[in-house]
């Protein structure tokens, strides 16, 4: 087993995406912070998301069975600060930031430079965090050109375990 350190530097290396994962169950609304976000399948054409099982969004696509990946403009990270613990929904905004009803009932934000919905066809228990993998239902998008991802920002995320975790 290499040492801790150098796994984290190394696993820190790879690049991700960072976008918000929009989850609900009920009338419970949430959206996290999210960089272990990929495509994982053509056919069904599905894409990825590995989730804490301490957080809430776990629960929430858990009993909700979809998620979204909302795509970011890169100017604008301060809002993954932000989205690093339960957001807070007032109206039809979360966090303030404007949102709307998906096909499947999870959260799409305004804002999102793009967007995708999926409905969850796979969960893999893969330890600390369950890997979500979900059918493509919907997608959309604001605008073209590059979207947020972890170089955009000083934030780290992965690695070993640590005592917080
Ligand atoms: C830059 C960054 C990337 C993150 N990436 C993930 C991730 O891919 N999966 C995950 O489960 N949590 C990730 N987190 C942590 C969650 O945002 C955090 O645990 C949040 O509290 C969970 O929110 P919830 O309890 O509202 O669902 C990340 C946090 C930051 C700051």
């Amino acid at each position: 087993m290499p040492e801790a350190e150098l796994i984290n530097q190394v696993t820190w290396m790879i690049p991700n995406p960072l976008a918000l994962i929009g989850s609900r169950a009920g009338d419970e609304w949430n959206a996290m912070t999210a960089s272990w976000i990929t495509q994982v399948s053509m056919e069904p054409v599905s894409v990825a998301v590995s989730v804490d099982k301490k957080a809430l969004t776990h629960r929430l696509i858990a009993e909700g069975g979809a998620f979204s990946i909302n795509l970011w403009d890169p100017e604008d990270t301060r809002v993954f600060v932000k989205f690093s613990k339960p957001a807070k929904k007032e109206g039809m905004a979360l966090n303030g930031r404007p949102i709307r009803e998906g096909i499947t009932g999870v959260p799409i934000f305004l804002d999102a430079a793009a967007w995708i919905e999926a409905t969850v066809w796979q969960s893999v228990d893969v330890g600390t965090h369950t890997l979500f993998v979900g059918e493509i239902v919907d997608v959309g998008k604001r605008r073209d050109g590059r979207v947020a991802g972890m170089d955009d920002t000083r934030m780290k995320y992965g690695g070993v375990k640590r005592g917080g975790h």
